[in-house]
């Protein structure tokens, strides 16, 4: 089968790398990709959201199934796009369609969801514009610290954990009045701080049956010791020792299965992942976001201890067979770190030559915001190289990954160097 997968990250990288392997893939593509995905695939020099142009592509390359990275075709609605043409309706599809994709593009309705179906979450109440005045007069009833979220899509910057009560007001207004993310910001979830170590677990389903993939954990700041401004994401590890058997039970039963009967309920045919950012909150779950697609940088340790061929997997959902599916998940640790340009997540340069990648042996190299020049790789994106190491102990997983991200050489390069040491303190 000829396969495109849409995307230029890290994650995109990863599925390039993990479904290259399997015995099922014919001809690969990636649209846009990026470097590293041009070794592996063959890249479209199409942006992810051009759906007219994708379609072309997917008709002259005789493509059989679309894998669906980044959240935003999704919340556009890529899936119903391919879904109302008669030419391309019969071409097969990971990721869900326009509603199903609210679950993340409107924070809102998630919550909402939530609350409907019974899955446990931090107390929340959405305020507009127009009840600017009760947003301030709930947020002045509420302990510190309290929570901002804008509605929609805000490339992740846009939930603000507010310490002072003056904060609070003063960015419930900036969103909701100076339109500080525009449309995105037009509603606002105020809801509750919560307490406790966070986990993502991902869930594959075909709308009937249901798959929960290895766990991970993502370090979202970009200083170590969890301190600076929120990234894209700067590593992660899976498997997550305080996810334990029992917490992964509760996961099952308190939100996974809630949440498939509720999107049953809505009529919502859901076709993908579903992300699930979790807080383990002595020893319960609460949910604190849904994404409608793989994280990134999760993706980059999950992938790597999955066994079975996924091209298999990625069909067998697509098809709605997914309940005659398996897969085999390694004991291994996974360890991935991500190496960013100088100055990210605010302003940085492009372009930088980078060096250094082929002297990884112990660490396997997925790039993310990378282009060829030429014959040279540079720098072309805030998150540049994501480098994951795998052992039976999640030391030398760290160990791997960590001098994999100081052999990769350019101007202004940065990484965390405390990946993974805080799960190392647990196990
Ligand atoms: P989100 O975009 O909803 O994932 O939020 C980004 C990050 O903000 C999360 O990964 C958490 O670290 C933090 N966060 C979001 N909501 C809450 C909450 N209710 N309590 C504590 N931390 C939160
Ligand atoms: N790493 C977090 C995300 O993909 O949203």
């Amino acid at each position: 089968m000829n396969v495109l997968i849409l995307g230029s990250g890290g994650r995109e990288h990863a599925f390039a790398w993990k479904i290259s392997q399997s015995p099922l893939c014919d001809n690969l593509f990636v649209a846009p990709g990026n470097a590293g995905t041009a070794a592996i695939a063959t890249n479209l020099s199409i942006g992810y959201n051009d759906f007219e142009k994708i379609a072309e592509a997917v008709l002259a390359n005789n493509i059989g199934l679309i894998i669906v990275g980044p959240e935003e075709p999704l919340v556009k609605g890529v899936r119903n796009y391919f879904e109302a043409r008669e030419d391309l309706k019969h071409v097969l599809m990971v990721g869900p369609d326009e509603q199903g994709a609210m679950l993340e593009g409107s924070k809102d309705f998630s919550k909402n969801f939530m609350v409907k179906y019974g899955v446990p979450t931090a107390k929340s109440q959405t305020f507009t514009k127009d009840t600017l005045e009760e947003g301030l007069a709930y947020l002045s009833t509420h302990k510190l610290p309290i929570v901002l979220k804008a509605d929609g899509l805000a490339a992740g910057k846009g939930v603000i954990i507010a310490q002072t009560l003056d904060e609070a007001n003063e960015t419930l207004k900036e969103m909701l009045v100076d339109a500080k993310f525009g449309d995105a910001s037009s509603k606002v979830v105020i809801e509750e701080f919560l307490t406790g170590i966070e986990v993502s677990v991902f869930v594959l389903t075909d709308g009937e049956s249901y798959k929960i993939l290895p766990e991970a954990k993502d370090y979202k700041r970009i200083g170590e010791g969890d301190t600076g401004l929120n990234t894209g994401g700067m590593g992660a590890v899976s498997p997550v020792p305080f996810a334990t058997e029992k917490f992964m039970l509760a996961v099952e039963e308190n939100v996974v299965k809630p949440t498939m009967a509720g999107l049953k309920a809505e009529g919502i045919k859901y076709n993908g992942f579903i992300f699930i950012g979790l807080m383990n909150h002595g020893g319960e779950p609460l949910v604190i976001e849904y994404n409608a697609r793989m994280g990134d940088p999760e993706t980059e340790v999950v992938l790597p201890r999955i066994e079975s061929d996924f091209l298999a997997l990625m069909i067998a959902t697509a098809k709605g067979e997914l309940h005659e599916a398996d897969f085999q998940v390694s004991k291994q640790h996974a360890v991935t770190t991500v190496v960013v340009a100088g100055g990210y997540p605010g302003d940085y340069g492009k372009g930088a030559v980078i060096s250094g990648i082929d002297t990884i042996s112990e660490a396997t190299v997925f790039h993310a915001g990378t282009k060829l020049e030429g014959d040279a790789v540079v720098t072309n994106g805030g998150r540049v190289m994501v480098l994951t190491g795998m052992s039976n102990t999640l030391e030398r997983a760290i160990q791997k990954s960590q001098k994999a991200a100081h052999d990769i050489a350019y101007d202004g390069k940065y990484y965390r160097k405390d990946i993974g040491l805080d799960v190392l303190r647990y196990s």
